[in-house]
């Protein structure tokens, strides 16, 4: 596909568009930007659309705040601001838009509404979380962690909680990095069974249980998030109920190392997936996860922006 400058264009819907070194790279350059303050006029001249159709806080301004440090401009819509709440097709967005702007960021329900808009559109597009998957937070997860243990070769990271979207792009990222995941999910609430056997395939070290214990069992990284994700509201009560014995906290860390690290990429629900005691306490990277999402965002654009410039 060629954008709006006749170059070759890339999009970033799910961490299995990064082959290993591009992964590994991303992380590199973005804890060095987050050392040096980085800023530059890479997007100077370019636009770049926010089309967001669920809320957000962390992945909103940081990468309103990423495009501004890059030199770049935003503009933010959502459908209710926009035809596309009035039946405009993606499709047809996505060729209009392709005709002002030179990059999109996308939050939406279906992965397919990205690969629609990826499709049809000439510029790039980047997942800022859909129902599949999250890329952008658990890239920033990923630099967490290498501040703390830049190898990950002997890690193992733990996720406790819903088979969803964050699940999924953990279970990407193993087959990008060498660390062991451990899922702990309820019964009902495994990963797609699809996304899991392509990483599995593809070489990721991932077991699935239906016990916490056991995956935080010799765990370096606890990893949980909402029992209910955006778009599941109406299920809140029954899932609260079938995740019972699933929130992380204290009792739960006792089956843990010591120095075990607690991550979530929040907004969190203090005392379901998580303890107040535990987010606040001394073992949690929540912040700095927070702070992250700004340095992997200008790292992820720069890395598609580039790439479009050097051709
Ligand atoms: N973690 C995350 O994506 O947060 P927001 O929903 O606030 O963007
Ligand atoms: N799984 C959560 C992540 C929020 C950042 C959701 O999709 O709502």
């Amino acid at each position: 596909m060629f954008g709006v400058e006749g170059l070759m264009k890339k999009d970033f819907l799910s961490i299995l568009d990064l082959s290993r070194d591009q992964a590994q790279n991303l992380l590199k350059r973005a804890a060095w930007m987050k050392e040096n303050d980085f800023r530059s006029n890479i997007l100077e001249g370019k636009t770049i659309v926010l089309l967001f159709e669920k809320a957000s806080t962390r992945t909103k301004v940081s990468f309103e705040v990423s495009i501004n440090h890059l030199g770049g401009h935003h503009v933010f819509m959502t459908p209710a601001d926009s035809q596309l709440g009035r039946s405009e097709p993606l499709k047809d967005t996505a060729r209009v838009l392709s005709r002002y702007v030179q990059g999109l960021v996308v939050r939406t329900y279906g992965q397919k509404n990205l690969e629609e808009l990826a499709r049809h559109g000439t510029i790039p597009v980047i997942n800022a979380l859909s129902d599949e998957y999250h890329p952008c937070q658990v890239m920033s997860d990923l630099l967490t962690i290498h501040e703390l243990t830049p190898d990950f070769e002997m890690l193992k990271i733990a996720w406790i909680g819903d088979g969803n979207n964050m699940a999924h792009s953990w279970i990407n990222a193993a087959a990008r990095f060498p660390f062991k995941l451990h899922l702990a999910v309820p019964r009902g609430f495994e990963p797609g069974r699809d996304i899991l056997k392509r990483a599995v395939d593809l070489g990721a070290d991932i077991k699935i249980t239906h016990e916490p214990r056991e995956a935080v069992h010799e765990a370096h990284y606890i990893n949980t998030d909402v029992w209910a994700s955006m778009g599941q509201e109406e299920e809140q009560k029954t899932r609260s109920q079938a995740f019972a014995g699933f929130c992380v906290d204290e009792e739960l860390l006792k089956e843990a190392p010591e120095e075990a690290r607690i991550l979530h990429c929040l907004p969190a629900h203090r005392g379901q997936e998580i303890t107040d005691a535990v987010i606040e306490g001394s073992s949690s990277l929540v912040w700095d996860q927070a702070e992250n999402r700004l340095h992997m965002q200008k790292a992820i654009l720069e890395w598609i922006f580039k790439q479009v410039q050097a051709q």
